[in-house]
């Protein structure tokens, strides 16, 4: 998606191109489990979809040691305890792509940058990377689907940002204070934040409305920022 089209100038170009070992492989890293053993392409192995050993590891010496009670011992890597910036850039970004890799790709401009949640994210004004806050998984459980009902998210935006109250009372200014609370409040509306700061964007072609993790404020009529 992104990349220009160009005309085909044979029949066998118009059925598509030849993809070399490289490339594949990197298809398979990105939407597959367990399929790429070093530089070896391994389809045999292959699970479809990117189940637990795809952000985990191999798990096998993670079984043998929970089975023998060696339960300090565990054998599995948990990207929990990565910090924010490491998980949201190298872990997640090494699939939802960083912004490391965002912006040294000059081909992909425009409205298919959105595709690009850990990019997104890191170049959202104000919007620290390393604050714990902002951890991807602040937002997403990646055992589960993505939450649907925006108001789940309201507490999200809500552990940095002030309430409008708290610009009119002294006393919730200050409760809001002492639970960390000190950023900028919306005084346009106190609830269902990302419905109007983090907007849906559909992405002619993909059938689909990705969501804009450039945490923004959107003027009508302005253009898509890249
Ligand atoms: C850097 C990781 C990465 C690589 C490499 C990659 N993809 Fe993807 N691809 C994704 C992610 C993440 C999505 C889902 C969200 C999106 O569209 O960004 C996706 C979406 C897709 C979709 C749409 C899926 C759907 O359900 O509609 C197709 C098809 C696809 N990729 C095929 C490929 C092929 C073929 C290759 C190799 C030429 C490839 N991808 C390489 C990460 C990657
Ligand atoms: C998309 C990547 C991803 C996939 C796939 C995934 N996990 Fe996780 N898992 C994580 C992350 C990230 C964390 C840390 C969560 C956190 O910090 O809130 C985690 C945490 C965990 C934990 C908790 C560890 C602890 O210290 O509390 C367990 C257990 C776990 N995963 C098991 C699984 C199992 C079983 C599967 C497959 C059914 C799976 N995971 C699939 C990314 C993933
Ligand atoms: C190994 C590659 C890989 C890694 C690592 C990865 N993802 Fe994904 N993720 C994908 C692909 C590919 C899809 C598209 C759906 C599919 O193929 O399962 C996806 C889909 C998703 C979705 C949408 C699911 C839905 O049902 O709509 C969310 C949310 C998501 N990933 C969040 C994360 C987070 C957060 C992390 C880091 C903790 C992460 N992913 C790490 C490859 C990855
Ligand atoms: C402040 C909350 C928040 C944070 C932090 C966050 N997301 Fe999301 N994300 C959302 C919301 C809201 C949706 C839309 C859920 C829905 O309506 O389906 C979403 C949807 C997604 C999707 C589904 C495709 C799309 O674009 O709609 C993916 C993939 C995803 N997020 C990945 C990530 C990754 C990777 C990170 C870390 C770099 C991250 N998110 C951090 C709020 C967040
Ligand atoms: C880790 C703390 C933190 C979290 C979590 C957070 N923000 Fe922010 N946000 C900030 C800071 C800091 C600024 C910069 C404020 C300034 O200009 O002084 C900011 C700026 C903004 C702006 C103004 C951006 C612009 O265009 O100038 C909006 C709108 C915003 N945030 C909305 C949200 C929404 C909606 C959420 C939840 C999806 C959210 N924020 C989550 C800290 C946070
Ligand atoms: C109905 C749409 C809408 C909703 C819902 C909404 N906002 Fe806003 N928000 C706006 C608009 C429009 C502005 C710009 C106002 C202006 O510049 O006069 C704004 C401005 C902001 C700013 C920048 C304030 C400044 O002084 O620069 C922040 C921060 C913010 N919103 C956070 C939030 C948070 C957090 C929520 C949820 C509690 C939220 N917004 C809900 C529309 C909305």
């Amino acid at each position: 998606m992104g990349y220009q089209l160009t005309l085909p100038s044979s029949l066998e170009d118009a059925a598509g191109r030849a993809i070399k070992l490289n490339e594949a492989r990197e298809c398979f890293a990105c939407h597959s489990t367990a399929a790429i053993n070093g530089l070896e392409l391994q389809l045999d192995r292959l699970i479809p979809g990117i189940s637990c050993e795809a952000c985990h590891g191999p798990g096998r010496d993670h079984i043998a040691a929970m089975e023998a009670k060696r339960l300090n011992d565990k054998h599995i890597f948990n990207p929990g305890k990565m910090e924010a910036d490491e998980l949201a850039q190298e872990f997640c970004g090494s699939c939802h792509h960083s912004a490391e890799q965002v912006l040294t790709n000059n081909q992909l401009q425009g409205l298919v940058r959105v595709r690009f949640q850990p990019y997104r994210l890191f170049t959202s004004r104000g919007h620290d990377p390393d604050e714990a806050r902002l951890r991807c998984t602040a937002c997403h459980n990646p055992h589960e689907d993505p939450v649907q009902d925006p108001a789940f998210y309201d507490p999200k935006c809500l552990a940095c940002h002030r309430s409008g109250t708290s610009l009119k009372s002294a006393a919730v200014a200050k409760a809001e204070e002492s639970e960390g609370r000190t950023d900028k409040a919306c005084p346009v509306a106190q609830r269902l934040c990302v419905s109007c700061h983090m907007p849906k964007i559909e992405v002619p072609g993909t059938h689909f409305q990705f969501t804009d993790h450039r945490i923004r404020t959107v003027k009508p009529g302005e253009p898509f920022p890249n």
